[in-house]
């Protein structure tokens, strides 16, 4: 059966895993022949609606925009917009649908870009909904994957720190585990375990290996990709948990000691205090090269949704 077109990208699992694979080899050559894509969007306008603070996902779309030759406008704080008089997100997007062609939008709350794309005539993107979803992010990171190590599949990677509210570890699992013979390592305090959902309905249904462990050093030798995540303030309810969690990890050039020579260390941004500053000059540290990459595959992403060829 043909699948339909793509509308919108509310979650990692809208891709199928070929047009993940398309969707990268896109963006490398956006990186190699940057002036080939300059004016792919002229005419076209995005709009990044953010009811949620964000430095990478709202500028790197607005970079991707502006180098793809289209235009931008929107919010970056919802208290400037009228959401603040009681305006729903609905009405909201509706609004929007005719002023832009594309909507990225983030939200604190989970299913809140899927809620929008009911009401958009236009793309929908997610830009991060709560602590549960942020495929653009897992895109970047796929992209950084594959052009770090030059595969998709036979990977071990450890995802550390806060795996029960850290959007970015539920995308990159949804999406690493369709490909072959990925075994996950995941650190975290007790308290910030990977949501049961996620170990029954994703790891358990696909027969994807992984161990759980509190302890970042004792499977670091074995590790292929190393993602560190913060402890997600925003999300927490009691200030006395947060204070007590988010130093949890530190990792530092003498926890890499025992690590492979080619491991990918690897961080979405922004970093509070999980990776010491003295890891950044380590050759294995990509995390700014992980943030630069995700103009690029987002300009893919908007390429895709607009259907421009
Ligand atoms: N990685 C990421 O989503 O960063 P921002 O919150 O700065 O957009």
């Amino acid at each position: 059966m043909k699948r339909e077109k793509l509308k919108n990208l509310i979650d990692i699992k809208d891709l199928s895993v070929k047009e993940i694979d398309d969707l990268i080899k896109v963006a490398n050559d956006i990186i190699t022949h940057k002036d080939k894509y300059s004016k792919k969007c002229e005419g076209k306008i995005l709009a990044t609606l953010f009811f949620e603070p964000s430095t990478r996902t709202r500028l790197s779309f607005e970079s991707a925009m502006l180098r793809l030759g289209g235009r931008v406008l929107g919010f970056s704080d919802a208290n400037c917009s009228s959401t603040t008089k009681g305006e729903t997100l609905g009405d909201t997007i509706e609004t929007v649908s005719g002023y832009a062609d594309i909507i990225a939008m983030r939200h604190p709350k989970e299913g809140a870009p899927a809620v929008a794309s009911k009401r958009a005539s236009i793309p929908i993107i997610n830009a991060g909904d709560g602590g549960h979803n942020h495929p653009t992010q897992t895109l970047t990171d796929l992209l950084t994957i594959s052009r770090e190590k030059g595969r998709l599949d036979n990977l071990t990677i450890g995802l550390c720190g806060d795996l029960k509210f850290g959007r970015t570890i539920h995308s990159i699992i949804g999406a690493m585990s369709r490909y072959k013979n990925i075994k996950f390592i995941l650190i975290s305090p007790e308290e910030l375990k990977l949501p049961d959902y996620t170990i029954t309905e994703v790891l358990e249904k696909n027969n994807i290996e992984y161990i759980e462990t509190n302890d970042l050093e004792k499977y670091m030798s074995e590790l292929d990709i190393l993602y560190m995540t913060r402890v997600q303030k925003e999300r927490f309810f009691n200030e006395a948990d947060y204070l007590r969690l988010k130093d949890y990890y530190i990792l530092n050039k003498k926890k890499l000691e025992k690590a492979k020579k080619d491991l990918c260390i690897m961080h979405p941004l922004p970093r509070v205090s999980e990776i010491s500053t003295d890891v950044d000059d380590d050759p294995r540290a990509k995390y700014f090269e992980q943030a630069h990459n995700g103009v690029y595959i987002r300009m893919a992403l908007i390429l895709k949704l607009l259907e421009v060829k």
